[in-house]
């Protein structure tokens, strides 16, 4: 058995013995009494008694050893700015906020919500409630005023902390009269919103009573020393929403303690980073990567961790490898559109920075195809790592592990299920075990392993309905993904078993999308599915009957409701979500029963056969599809 396997094994069979190593990673304030309490399924306690803190183990451990080595350096292309902060100024950073959080009565357990750009203020914020023990709960900047307003609602935040504006590709994003909106919508609208001016938005009001200047509290609490609240290691870090099936995001809740160890553990075993050294991660904070690798992950392994804002290819698609050549990155971590973005631009830009320090390059976050692994790899010849996990996971669930054992990375392919993970790959049929070759859903058995989601905030109802219930005679955590084995144990992921499409590395579900449609007034029916991509994995497509189809009796008038139903999306979900294509008939493809058939329709969206109609209800309905997607 190679090293690897046998780690694997011993994560299983012997869990506390495996945990308990792993768990001497991070400092505990309390040791904990318990490696895991299991006594509730599929509820999971993990270092039950244990006492810690993220913030703590991220910042203040690092100051007696390195106070002076850069912890955070913050690139953005698009102001133009440079700024670095040792272990010791973050330190400083993260403590002024927390005194101002903690003047606005932020304490433990009290939620504040963060809708935030790339900038260290974000990084600041998140930390600071870690101080507190407050839950953060970071909305990725790119979500409309409405999905906002769901996620307070969901949330009650006692605070809210935002900027003035993010900027995109040259262009300014203005925040704040997001946040001013999604504040109206929301029925527990937090008392106050605490706001970063970047001084980018020249139109910028503050709301009398309400708003807070950072910069102003900043200066009253310069030099503040806040102590750090200890939590029992199961208490919430953060709350982060996610999506599913339904229209209704959930809140994947983290605990504390599991989480440090996870990250602490992953970050030697997988990304096989060293302290002192830099990590590069491309993501965005508002997404599970860029908690886990821009922000926690690094810092608490004593590395320097860079944040960048702007795109890959701003000013050219050399700034990336120009940032890895610069500050000499080790582990780099980003994702499959990126790959694919980057495959369109000369390659020289890849070949005209100093690689050597880089030793991994690992992608996740959607599908990465063979052609762009093998290309990817080619141009900046180093190992590049595909691996796989989800928002529920917060870490890898598959990955090849470097940190223990070199291993060979094969296109396509994620590797092998994660130590801590009993995966099962289960045929459809009878949830007997796929064989190689065959194709199956990918389970975890439970307990699942520190760092994993402990429930869904507020409903532990759903936690179990939604990923515990796939399966009626066994307790089994449904990735809800396909995959498929090879002969020697490498893993495929072949896509989603529910209705969730993945556009450019970002999560949605064809139910949010056909709500947000909805909500223009003259569509009374809606069916949203996802279509392949050559760049960004996944496209919506959207086939909409109107109520008034005298509003589309012309080609003009189709192409003004086209662009309005665009809007709405933009307006209810964020751009991301838009559809490629609104198409108007007047009937959908349904069941005799009047189940949509889904995947008939993504099938002829993406030039397929169409599978089994016996049991379609009026075979017009795919005529007018096909007739709609020729047009
Ligand atoms: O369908 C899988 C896909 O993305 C989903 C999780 O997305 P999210 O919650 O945003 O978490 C991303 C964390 C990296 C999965 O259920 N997915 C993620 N990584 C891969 C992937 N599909 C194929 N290959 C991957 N490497």
């Amino acid at each position: 058995m190679g090293a690897y396997a046998d780690f694997h094994r011993r994560s299983i069979t012997d869990r506390d013995a495996f945990w308990t190593a792993e768990a001497r990673r991070i400092d505990w304030h309390r040791p904990y009494d318990q490696v895991l309490d299991y006594s509730r399924p599929p509820f999971a306690r993990w270092f039950v008694g244990g006492e810690t803190n993220l913030c703590h183990n991220a910042v203040d451990r690092h100051l007696a050893t390195r106070g002076d080595q850069l912890a955070l350096v913050y690139i953005s292309s698009e102001t133009g700015t440079e700024q670095n902060f040792t272990y010791r100024e973050l330190h400083a950073e993260v403590n002024c906020f927390a005194a101002v959080m903690a003047a606005q009565g932020v304490s433990r357990g009290d939620r504040v919500l963060l809708y935030m750009p790339m900038i260290p203020e974000a990084v600041f914020a998140m930390l600071a409630c870690a101080r507190l023990g407050a839950v953060h709960s970071v909305v990725f900047g790119g979500f409309a005023a409405a999905s906002c307003a769901t996620r307070i609602d969901d949330a009650r935040p006692k605070l809210l902390v935002t900027a003035d504006a993010g900027m995109r590709g040259g262009r300014a994003i203005h925040y704040k009269p997001l946040v001013d909106e999604a504040v109206r919508l929301a029925k527990h609208p937090p008392q106050q919103v605490l706001v970063v001016n970047r001084g980018i938005d020249r139109d910028f009001k503050p709301v009398p009573g309400r708003d807070l200047d950072y910069a102003t509290l900043a200066r009253q609490h310069a030099g503040a020393q806040v102590p750090v609240t200890w939590l029992e290691s199961s208490e919430p870090s953060y709350i982060l929403y996610t999506s599913g099936t339904t229209g209704r995001p959930k809140g994947v809740q983290r605990d504390t303690g599991g989480y440090a160890v996870a990250l602490a553990s992953s970050m030697e075993h997988i990304y096989a980073g060293k302290p002192g050294e830099t990590m590069f991660t491309t993501s965005d904070v508002g997404w599970v990567v860029g908690h886990s690798y821009i922000v926690y992950g690094p810092l608490i392994h004593g590395m320097t961790t860079i944040l960048y804002e702007g795109l890959p290819i701003r000013p050219d698609a050399g700034i990336w490898w120009k940032i890895v050549a610069d500050h000499r990155v080790s582990v780099m971590f980003s994702s499959p559109t990126a790959a694919r973005v980057l495959k369109k631009q000369d390659p020289a830009y890849l070949r005209k920075y100093d690689l050597s320090s880089l030793r991994h390059l690992f992608l996740a976050g959607e599908p990465l195809d063979e052609p762009t692994h093998r290309w990817i790899h080619e141009a900046i010849g180093k190992p590049v790592i595909d691996h796989y996990w989800q928002t529920e996971t917060g870490w890898p669930i598959l990955s090849l592990a470097p940190g223990i054992e070199p291993a060979k990375v094969k296109y396509g392919s994620p590797g092998f299920p994660v130590y801590g993970y009993d995966l099962k790959l289960l045929r459809e049929s009878d949830m007997s075990e796929a064989q190689p070759g065959e194709k199956g859903v990918l389970t975890i058995a439970p307990p699942l392993p520190p760092g994993c989601m402990s429930t869904v905030w507020g409903d532990d109802e759903r936690f179990v309905d939604t990923y515990f219930r796939t399966f009626p005679k066994q307790l089994l955590y449904s990735t809800f993904d396909w995959g498929v084995r090879d002969a020697e144990g490498y893993t495929f992921i072949l896509g989603r078993t529910d209705d969730v499409i993945n556009v450019a590395g970002h999560r949605i579900g064809t139910r949010e999308i056909e709500e947000a449609v909805q909500s223009h007034p003259n569509i009374a029916e809606v069916a949203v599915v996802g279509v392949v991509d050559a760049v960004k994995g996944q496209m919506p497509l959207a086939f909409a009957v109107v109520k008034d189809a005298a509003r589309i009796d012309t080609p003009a008038a189709r192409a003004r409701e086209e662009q309005e139903v665009m809007a709405a999306v933009d307006h209810q979900l964020g751009g991301i979500a838009r559809p490629r294509r609104v198409y108007f008939v007047t009937l959908l493809p349904k069941t005799r029963s009047g189940k949509l058939l889904r995947r008939s329709l993504q099938a002829l969206a993406e030039g397929r056969d169409p599978g089994d109609l016996t049991t379609i209800e009026d075979p017009t309905a795919l005529e007018q599809i096909r007739g709609a997607l020729s047009a």
